[in-house]
């Protein structure tokens, strides 16, 4: 029995999330999905994105369903849907954003340090006015995020490519002499270390070149984007955030996405390749992701949305992937 706690959120983030529902239930396995308040509609209905009872549903659950936070209403508020989400990264200690790109001879897979930098350092207003956010890792946290790279590169075409941007930050010093500290206990894993500005023209130009990238919590925010864009847009853009134990979180790589919400247009194929990521790394069942892809890839050709060259609904698109069936 799969016990997944679903956190719809706002915007699309419900409307791919039904999408991803619908494909749960209709596998041939036990599972049991829960729907708890999250984001702006949670503040709206309890005053917290991460209200304490989704947070305790979250921990005993197997694994996290997350659809998106954030609405235009609460831009520049002091309570933001988007501090649920960062918390919740955080509460969970899911140090490891997995965010593969797929397409067209591009095969990488970003290793995205998830719960330190600038996200989590000290943060404000001073008197006179100005603003900073701090940027610090520990080496404890750069080792552990580098080991998953290493280790996630061995399963692939063992080859890491670190991007920091060591020729300025001190934060970037130190994860480069971390990373390559580590080479010896991976001799079979090809290292190279890149530039962050390089690496965005890098996808931009010649996204194959990568295996697996390798980064800190805000470069690779900003590349799996880029990287997304390099593979058909945000709408097919996967990821899993994994700690050292369950429960990790499920969730596409887009946001919100409030200029078409409401629509039944958005495109559930991040979603859903983050159920196939879902039935992998928290259920083990290999087999059943295979197949998923595969319902989702045939959708994406027979039954593309309005993003990716279509005109499919949401619903129709997810009928397909139902559509091809699973054993
Ligand atoms: P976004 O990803 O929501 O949208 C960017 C563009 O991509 C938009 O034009 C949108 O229509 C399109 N798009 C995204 N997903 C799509 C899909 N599934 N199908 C079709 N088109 C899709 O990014 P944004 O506009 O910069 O941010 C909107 C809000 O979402 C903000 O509040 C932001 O903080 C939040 N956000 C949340 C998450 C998350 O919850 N993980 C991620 C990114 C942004
Ligand atoms: C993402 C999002 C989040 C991030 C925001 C919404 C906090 O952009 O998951 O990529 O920056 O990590
Ligand atoms: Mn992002």
């Amino acid at each position: 029995m799969l016990n997944i706690a679903s956190l719809p959120g706002d915007g699309i983030g419900p409307e791919v999330c039904d999408a991803a529902v619908r494909v749960l239930d209709a596998l041939p396995i036990d599972v049991v999905v829960e729907e708890h308040p999250f984001g702006g509609r949670a503040i709206h209905e309890h005053g917290d994105p991460l209200p304490a009872e989704t947070l305790a549903a979250c921990r005993t659950a197997d694994a996290v369903l997350l659809g998106a936070a954030g609405l235009p209403e609460f831009d520049g508020a002091p309570v933001r849907p988007e501090q649920g989400l960062i918390r919740l990264r955080g509460e969970l200690d899911v140090y490891a954003n997995l965010r593969p790109a797929r397409g067209d001879g591009i095969d990488l897979l970003i290793v995205r340090e998830l719960v330190g930098g600038l996200y989590f350092g000290a943060s404000g207003r001073r008197a006179d006015g100005s603003a900073y956010d701090t940027c610090e890792y520990t080496p404890a946290e750069i080792e552990r995020i580098a080991r998953r790279g290493f280790e996630l590169a061995r399963t692939r075409r063992s080859f890491v490519t670190s991007v920091d941007k060591a020729n300025v930050l001190e934060t970037s010093r130190l994860w480069r002499e971390v990373v390559s500290g580590l080479t010896g206990d991976y001799p079979d894993v090809r290292l190279e270390h890149m530039l962050v500005d390089n690496a965005g023209m890098q996808l931009v130009l010649d996204p194959a070149q990568f295996d697996v990238i390798l980064t800190e919590n805000t470069f690779g925010d900003i590349l799996s984007d880029v990287a997304a864009g390099s593979c058909g847009g945000l709408g097919v853009a996967a990821s899993a955030s994994l700690g050292e134990r369950a429960p990790g979180i499920f969730e596409p790589v887009h946001g919100s996405a409030p200029d078409i919400a409401g629509q039944g247009t958005a495109n559930p194929t991040g979603a859903l390749r983050s159920v196939a990521l879902l039935l992998r790394y928290a259920a083990g069942e290999h087999d059943l992701a295979d197949q998923l892809e595969q319902a989702v890839d045939t959708a994406l050709s027979t039954t593309p949305t309005r993003d990716v060259g279509g005109t499919a609904t949401t619903v129709e698109f997810t009928d397909t992937v139902l559509s091809v069936g699973f054993r």
